[in-house]
């Protein structure tokens, strides 16, 4: 199949299929006449709420890693992609003229083979002003006073030159420069810091060569030096602190579809991704060429954020890792390569081997890498990914592999395996159906689908088997246009209707386990995706809407799971009200998510049994908007925010009125 038609199998099986149901749209809802009567008693728990409920999916798409969350300026920086030059210019040479070179360079391959293949071979001419320039990820961004950190390995095969290190802003105006003799004819590396006098969205790196003779070049690299806990050469610091204050329970890590590849030789393969930085091979990213309509021919991966920065990064923000793996079969919308099933040992054994580099001892192979890599602390490894998006008995045959080989050697790990890509349907019947008779642990659902799918899903799990495999809502969102449409937007209609369907996750604790939005991160100018949760330029970067939906269920999710019904069912839209109720014992407190999906003011009452309110007060958090089009933005980052007030309440029940579409977290301490 055709990559380009992903968006339109998904419209087609999407748009037939007979689940979906007609049911009102909340825009047209008449009036409510009299308030909602909520009923919880709160000494029946129905189930614990996993800790990992709400977690965050991150795949190296939207130029979401190098670009992105990988804080590295340079791109292409050890001319490795597969046109060497690619991202630098040399302004002031002309190659294609006899006369008055002031110099060039050319890729030139390493005698001897290794992974680092390529380096750069710099002829220069005295004083005719040389210069390579490094236009960055679209552009760099300069922070005015921050430390820059610039590091080169340079040889000098003959002659003498300097190196004169300069960051330019879009105007070619110099904000910063160091000057770095190189001097011997071995490799060595050579740093110089730098810190702009003003500030440039889309700058560049540039060096300009003094004197005359050969040096040879390679591992260009640029880091601003506020990188996230002041970790050299590590990730940006806004971006990862956006993903910690989501409190999120796991982190499911690296994709999505880059971990399948177009072929099984392209698809993400751990083992590379781990030990010394530029000992990492760079891979084509898989979104490289994907989408015809945002093609991003320079899209590669360099693994500067590979496996090791992965689990570290999941311990730092406190979310359980996730790691995905392929399981020799390439993404079944492109190749849909399989490997032949006597030749998948090594697919299996880098899944055993991942989870020993992630909890093994330090006498362990992989764990003394880890070890090595300064991290000899086992990562806490609890649950690992059997394909991403697969499906079909390949998938099955493959999956029973895996699951033997890992439960065999370590029984305690649960194994995350995958429903395919759509979330009913033929494939998604047979996946289950085989998953369920080999008592899989933990299924992977996807949905990206409209608003109005959201809104109409909030009860797809009441019906679920309570002993059967429990979920993952590994990937969802809701489209604003159609299913992977560039036109999709991160608007409040969406964000309000995946709010509604949230709330049917949570009233399922005791059968979904895991959720996460997807994608995560997206630069303004490199996305091929949309909508995603966070959006970002090369300074700066905003939560959408939809962001803020996640972090109020995530930030306020509770341990214990609460029955809250009306007149006997489940809250699931009557009046376009949605709610749930569970218990946080660490704060001793209740908490009630009410999200009101509809264009009116809406007053409810809840009515308790068991556990009472501890006094008459309690905090209302609200996230709402009038505009159901209404985004957040660079210029209004915090458009659609939160709001938090103190609430009273009279009289036995609590009665509260929440306003048109908004999403709400009620707090209540009880005693
Ligand atoms: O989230 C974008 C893509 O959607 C993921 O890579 C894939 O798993 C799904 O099809």
């Amino acid at each position: 199949m055709k990559n380009k038609s992903i968006p339109f199998l998904l419209t087609v099986l999407f748009c037939s299929h007979p689940l979906l149901k007609a049911t009102t749209n909340p825009d047209s809802l008449v009036l409510p006449v009299k308030a909602s009567q909520f009923t919880v008693n709160t000494d029946q728990i129905v189930s614990a709420v996993q800790p990992t409920m709400y977690g965050i999916f991150f795949e190296d798409i939207n130029f979401g890693a190098d670009g992105g969350l990988y804080a590295e300026l340079v791109k292409n920086r050890s001319f490795e992609f597969d046109a060497p030059m690619m991202g630098w210019e040399q302004p002031e040479s002309d190659r294609f003229s006899m006369n008055d070179k002031s110099g060039f360079a050319v890729p030139v391959k390493y005698a001897e083979a290794g992974v680092n293949k390529n380096y750069l071979n710099v002829k220069v001419n005295a004083d005719k002003g040389y210069r390579l320039v490094n236009e960055g990820f679209k552009g760099m961004g300069f922070k005015q006073g921050l430390r820059y950190d610039f590091s080169v390995f340079a040889k000098q095969t003959s002659g003498g030159t300097t190196l004169h290190v300069e960051l330019l802003d879009e105007n070619n105006k110099v904000l910063a420069t160091s000057s770095i003799p190189i001097s011997g004819g071995n490799w060595k590396e050579y740093t110089a810091s730098l810190t702009p006098s003003a500030k440039a969205m889309k700058g560049k790196l540039s060096i300009r060569f003094e004197g005359k003779g050969v040096v040879d070049l390679d591992v260009i690299s640029l880091f601003p030096n506020d990188t996230w806990k002041g970790r050299p050469k590590g990730l940006r610091a806004d971006l990862v602190q956006l993903l910690a204050d989501l409190k999120p329970g796991f982190l499911r890590f690296p994709g999505g579809c880059i971990v399948e590849g177009r072929t099984l030789a392209l698809r993400y393969q751990w083992k590379k991704t781990v030990g010394k930085v530029n000992d990492r091979e760079l891979l084509i990213n898989r979104w490289n060429n994907e989408c015809a309509h945002r093609p991003a021919p320079d899209y590669f991966q360099t693994f500067g954020l590979g496996f090791f920065e992965y689990f570290q990064m999941a311990e730092d923000i406190g979310a359980s890792p996730l790691p995905i793996l392929s399981c020799g079969m390439a993404c079944q919308f492109n190749t849909a390569e399989l490997v032949p099933m006597d030749e998948i040992d090594p697919y299996v054994h880098d899944a055993l081997d991942l989870i020993e580099f992630a909890n093994g001892p330090v006498t362990s192979t992989w764990g003394k890498l880890r070890s090595d890599m300064g991290h000899p602390a086992p990562f806490n490894l609890k649950m690992i990914g059997v394909g991403n998006e697969q499906w079909g008995p390949e998938y099955i045959e493959r999956y029973k592999v895996f699951e033997k080989a890992i439960h065999g050697k370590y029984p305690e790990i649960k194994i995350v395996s995958g429903a395919g890509p759509f979330p009913e349907g033929e494939m998604f019947e047979y996946g289950w159906e085989e998953l369920k008779e080999l008592k899989a642990e933990i299924v992977d659902e996807h949905y990206y689908r409209s608003p109005q799918w959201f809104l109409e899903n909030a009860n797809r799990y009441d019906s679920y088997d309570r002993k059967g495999p429990k979920i993952f809502a590994g990937e969802y969102a809701a489209q604003s246009v159609a299913i992977a449409s560039p036109d999709n937007r991160n608007n409040w209609d969406c964000a309000l209707a995946e709010a509604a369907f949230m709330t049917g996750l949570e009233r399922n604790a005791d059968v979904v386990y895991l959720t996460s939005y997807a994608p995560l991160l997206a630069h303004s100018e490199g996305w091929q995706w949309t909508p995603d949760l966070i959006w970002f330029n090369n300074l700066e970067a905003y939560g959408t809407p939809n962001y803020y939906v996640q972090k109020l269920f995530a930030n306020h999710v509770g341990n214990q799971l609460l029955k809250i019904t009306e007149e006997g069912k489940p809250v699931i839209g009557q009046s376009g009200l949605y709610a749930t109720a569970t218990i946080d014992e660490k704060a001793k407190e209740l908490v009630f998510k009410i999200v009101n999906a509809s264009a009116f003011e809406q007053s409810f009452s809840i009515s308790m049994t068991g556990k009472k309110a501890a006094g008459t007060k309690g905090k209302l958090i609200t996230l709402a908007n009038n505009d159901k089009n209404a985004v957040n933005s660079f210029e209004s980052p915090k458009g659609i925010y939160p709001t938090e007030k103190e609430v009273n309440f009279t009289g036995k029940e609590m009665s509260l009125t929440v306003v048109p579409k908004s999403v709400n977290v009620l707090r209540v301490a009880y005693k």
